[in-house]
């Protein structure tokens, strides 16, 4: 066991604290952490603020990598020294998503058995079973996926989260590849990591939405080819103009990706698809929204996907090393993802920015 600093939410909405948590040696199948960095979620503000379930005290952060300090029996996926990104699909194997091959849908995924607690004992629940707004986690080992030791740990620590959440429901579960047309409805950390994925695969157009300009701006950098501002213009009707200049007879994209997660914006994301295009929806609903009035005529008259993205179905052993070598090749621009570089202390400052889309991503480095 040992004593390390680390960030927790006490009760429903009040303000996390920094404080001191008891990290046990890893037992069968389980490894210890050295966070070096992690990024600042929507997420974690939603555990804190009890959206998520009752169970405090939760301990945050889950967009982490860091190094491997000590593994226990049986593990063999990881070794001390090695520097991962932590994940939080560490697929069992068993169950009848794994056993069919879906291993992206595992309706089991593992988590470590033991409990970190604070020092009076209360048991922690870690955000996403990972918890690593901590100078050390506890997790299981297949948590962790081994990357490039040179990468830099706030920048390819986020794709433990938000970024593989954007890329993968570009490319992972709308299938993005050349020759198809994106658009992306709502350009915050998981819409611009959606258009990052698109233009990565190859697509054009690549059309970034969004009601605020500066996120306009910072669609293009990451690689969006046309911007629609949805607080001037239609945007069914501007996404069918830009596709159709460009593959006569578009009626829309050929994949639409939803990343503000709310009804009137998955509607407009349903309206400018074409014939046998996909939706795709990877930002995340309140449990009260409901599905817009569509009529059902509509919805089988354009034929093609309805789909939902969680964690852009990504298999992290396949596509955290992927990533971070696009990265290191300078072909996937995750540094563009760090607003800024935080401590420990500054996470409620961070939510704040973050409430406010003043931030892609806050990341704290250890
Ligand atoms: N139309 C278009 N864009 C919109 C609209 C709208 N009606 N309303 C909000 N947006 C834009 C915001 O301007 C912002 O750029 O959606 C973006 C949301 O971005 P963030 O708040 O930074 O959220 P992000 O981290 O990208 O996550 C997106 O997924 O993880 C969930 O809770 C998260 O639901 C959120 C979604
Ligand atoms: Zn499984
Ligand atoms: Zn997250």
């Amino acid at each position: 066991m040992q004593k390390v600093k680390a960030v927790v939410a006490k009760s429903k909405g009040a303000p996390v604290e920094v404080v001191t948590i008891h990290v046990p040696d890893p037992g069968p199948g389980e490894a210890v952490v050295a966070v070096q960095a992690c990024g600042v979620c929507h997420t974690d503000l939603h555990y804190r603020e009890g959206g998520i379930n009752d169970e405090f005290p939760f301990l945050l952060g889950h967009e982490a990598a860091g190094v491997v300090e000590a593994v226990g029996e049986g593990v063999t996926e990881v070794a001390p020294g090695d520097f991962v990104v932590l994940n939080w699909r560490a697929v069992c194997g068993e169950c009848r998503a794994c056993k069919r091959g879906d291993l992206q849908y595992c309706f089991a995924t593992h988590n470590a058995t033991q409990k970190m607690t604070l020092e009076d004992g209360t048991e922690l629940s870690p955000a996403l079973g990972i918890g690593a707004f901590a100078e050390k986690t506890l997790v299981a080992a297949g948590q962790c996926t081994k990357v490039d030791a040179d990468a830099r740990p706030a920048a390819v620590g986020l794709l433990g989260c938000g970024v593989m959440a954007g890329l993968g429901a570009a490319i992972n579960t709308g299938g993005a590849t050349r020759g198809r047309s994106v658009a992306v409805i709502g350009c915050g950390g998981v819409g611009v990591a959606a258009i990052a994925g698109a233009a990565l695969a190859g697509s054009s157009p690549i059309i970034a939405v969004d009601i605020d300009p500066k996120k306009l701006e910072q669609a293009k950098a990451m690689g969006a080819t046309h911007t629609v501002d949805s607080s001037k213009a239609d945007p069914e009707i501007e996404i069918a103009k830009i596709c159709s200049a460009v593959y006569e007879g578009a009626m829309g994209a050929d994949i639409v990706v939803e990343a503000v997660g709310r009804p009137e914006t998955w509607k407009q994301a349903f309206y400018s698809r074409d014939l046998a295009g996909t939706v795709v929806l990877v930002g995340v609903p309140t449990p009260d929204m409901v599905v817009p009035d569509l009529p059902l005529i509509d919805v089988f008259g354009r034929g093609g996907s309805l789909k939902s993205s969680w964690y852009g179905d990504c298999l992290p052993d396949r596509d955290f090393p992927m990533l971070v070598d696009l990265y290191r090749q300078g072909r996937l621009d995750l540094d563009a993802f760090v607003s800024e570089e935080i401590g420990i202390d500054d996470i409620e400052a961070a939510f704040e920015k973050m409430h406010h889309g003043e931030v892609l991503r806050s990341v704290v480095v250890l």
